[in-house]
């Protein structure tokens, strides 16, 4: 881990740590296997966090304006049941704009707070840490950059936590991984700490699907910017014509999957001497899943990871709901 240097004016206020990845490795073994995908954390670059900024204002992404509306409405209810949490440690910050709400809430009721950020994009938690600690002078922030199961292994439990894992980020981790994700919260957090998740929750297959193919393709551009990213930092030559940006609700994981889908047969260099990826016609790479909850879903995996619901705020369509779980004393159940 190295520590980067924000300059005199933030010093003392702000404490950034970097986690390095290995892209090449995962990008190779992701194209030799069977069923191709690449670790959806490689979306948000530079351009691929901002166009995320932009399918955020997408009529048809409703996720962040529901889970917004959640929060402006129950943040004090949240505050109040979170007695004491001074301390926020966010999963997923991105541009941690949702998260005003409650850094906001909790100054109002603490005086002061202190906030981590973890994102696996330097520049999205880069942005966001200035504009925060310009705008809120009793806000400290520590950014910790990298993929999240690394950061929370590295991560020393402060009493007093809040943790906070929004915008549905919990789904990006299906099945089992899920689990360990929560395993990981639970493990960075002390007993008796909190979690709150935003989760979106099982609906019509139609409104669910809509969310992620819309209209204008600022989806598919956002998809597609994956592959134009291998182009530039391995020196590949993937044709990204050739590649269709696809969301599917699959009945069997419950989970929106979105891939690129090759249109023709082709070969294409992955750079230097790596050996060429080919496609068949109609060929996938798998890039998400974005699972979509059931309640019982959730109850079921937040005691199997060793949590208690102390909340469950939803709209009145059920579309998406947030969850106030508290870290339980005792150890988590064997898998
Ligand atoms: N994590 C977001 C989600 O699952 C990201 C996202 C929105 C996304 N639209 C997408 C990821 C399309 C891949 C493709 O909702």
């Amino acid at each position: 881990m190295n520590v980067a240097d924000f300059g005199d004016r933030y010093r003392e206020r702000i404490w950034e740590t970097h986690i390095a990845e290995d892209f090449e490795r995962d990008i190779v073994a992701g194209f030799a296997a069977t069923r191709k995908s690449i670790p959806s954390k490689y979306l948000y670059d530079a351009l691929g966090s901002a166009l995320f900024e932009a399918i955020v204002l997408l009529p048809e992404y409703d996720l962040p304006r529901r889970e917004s509306e959640l929060l402006e409405r129950y943040v004090r209810e949240i505050v109040e049941r979170t007695q004491g949490r001074l301390r926020l440690l966010e999963l997923g910050s991105g541009s941690s704009q949702k998260t005003r709400t409650l850094i906001e809430a909790a100054i109002e009721r603490y005086g002061a707070v202190e906030y981590t950020a973890v994102d696996i994009s330097l520049d999205a938690v880069r942005n966001a840490a200035v504009q925060l600690l310009d705008r809120y002078p009793d806000v400290s922030v520590r950014a910790l950059v990298g993929d999240y199961f690394q950061v929370l292994g590295e991560v020393t439990p402060q009493p007093s936590t809040l943790a906070l894992c929004l915008g549905s980020n919990l789904g990006n981790y299906p099945g089992e991984r899920g689990v360990e994700f929560l395993r990981a919260v639970r493990g960075a957090i002390a007993p008796s700490d909190m979690l709150l998740l935003g989760v979106d929750l099982r609906k019509d297959r139609a409104l669910m699907e809509r969310a992620y193919n819309d209209a204008i393709g600022v989806t598919a551009a956002f998809s597609k910017n994956v592959l134009a990213r291998v182009n530039r930092d391995l020196g590949a030559e993937i044709d990204i014509g050739n590649f269709e940006h696809s969301s599917v609700f699959d009945e069997r994981t419950g989970s929106i999957e979105s891939y690129l889908v090759a249109i023709r047969a082709a070969s294409y260099s992955l750079g230097g001497a790596r050996k060429a990826v080919r496609f068949a016609v109609g060929e996938r790479i798998h890039i998400e899943s974005s699972h979509k909850f059931t309640r019982d879903e959730l109850r079921v995996l937040a005691d199997e990871c060793g949590f208690v619901e102390r909340g469950f705020f939803t709209d009145e369509e059920a579309a998406f709901a947030l969850v106030l779980l508290e870290r339980g004393e005792n150890a988590t159940k064997k898998l």
